[in-house]
């Protein structure tokens, strides 16, 4: 595990921004699994300025949401689509067929979860997979009790959620109850899984999420087991971690490591 500790916000969106970029100069169609939220919104407006300065085309680069909530279609103002479309997709030159996010209405929804995963495999798997952590531990909608295997799937959203959209809807029988969401079991096949967290209120689970027992009352401690993740997380978010001198002591020690690493027999 990389755990990377920058100054603040800013700074953890233009990371896992340059690390993005740097996935793409490799392979222009690269394959980003995408979260929703708070956090990942400053990460869009990087890659809108990448883009827009010319240093990121995005015509080959295939997306896939999370997840979405079950009941909305995709110009609903609550939806992930919508989302997507506000943040990022209708700044750059992405190819709304390379886009998918999972639909709110599907005919068949177990079907529909099944052929999501299908086209992820199809197109090779997801190359990088930013996350966002929820106060429970929550990774996608994956939320405390959701299987460690677990796949794309409708999931039964908390009370606290439910709670918590509320307000944006003009009757309480309107409310989201369920959504659609990759599994854990889904994430942990992306090449590389990328989690960014901020400030005090996400120091606690961030700590547990890198340094608590691997466990589904904690799905994002899942992402342990993954050989290529990084958590890109600023000095509030890791305010909480007991062994955060050494994950500097590394950072710190980076560039020697590399070096060692490029070194070639003569
Ligand atoms: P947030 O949500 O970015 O709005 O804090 C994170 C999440 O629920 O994954």
């Amino acid at each position: 595990m990389e755990i990377i500790i920058t100054k603040d916000y800013h700074a953890i969106c233009q990371a896992a921004a340059r690390m993005i970029l740097e996935a793409w100069r490799k392979k222009r169609a690269l394959v980003l699994g995408l979260p929703t939220g708070k956090t990942p919104l400053g990460l869009y407006d990087q890659l809108v300025g990448l883009h827009e300065r010319g240093e990121m085309d995005f015509s080959d680069v295939i997306t896939f949401n999370l997840d979405e909530y079950l009941g909305l279609d995709e110009n609903h103002p609550q939806s992930f689509a919508r989302y997507m479309n506000e943040h990022l997709f209708r700044h750059v030159n992405i190819k709304k067929e390379n886009t998918h996010v999972l639909s709110g209405t599907p005919a068949d929804v177990e079907e529909h979860c099944r052929a999501y995963e299908r086209k992820i495999r199809s197109v090779g798997g997801i190359d990088v997979q930013i996350l966002g952590i929820g106060q429970d531990g929550h990774i996608a909608y994956d939320v405390p009790s959701s299987s460690l295997v677990s796949r794309t799937r409708l999931l039964t959203l908390t009370r606290e959620v439910v709670k918590t959209n509320a307000p944006y809807y003009e009757k309480e029988s309107d409310v989201p109850r369920f959504c659609l969401t990759m599994g854990v079991g889904t994430i942990l096949e992306a090449k590389t899984v990328i989690l960014m967290a901020s400030g005090r209120d996400k120091a606690a689970i961030t700590a547990k999420a890198i340094e608590g027992p691997v466990t589904a009352s904690v799905p994002a401690s899942a992402l342990q087991l993954h050989q290529h993740v990084k958590f890109v997380i600023d000095e509030d978010a890791a305010s909480k971690l007991k062994n955060i001198d050494y994950y500097r002591w590394t950072a710190e020690n980076k560039p020697r490591a590399l070096e060692w690493l490029s070194r070639k027999p003569v």
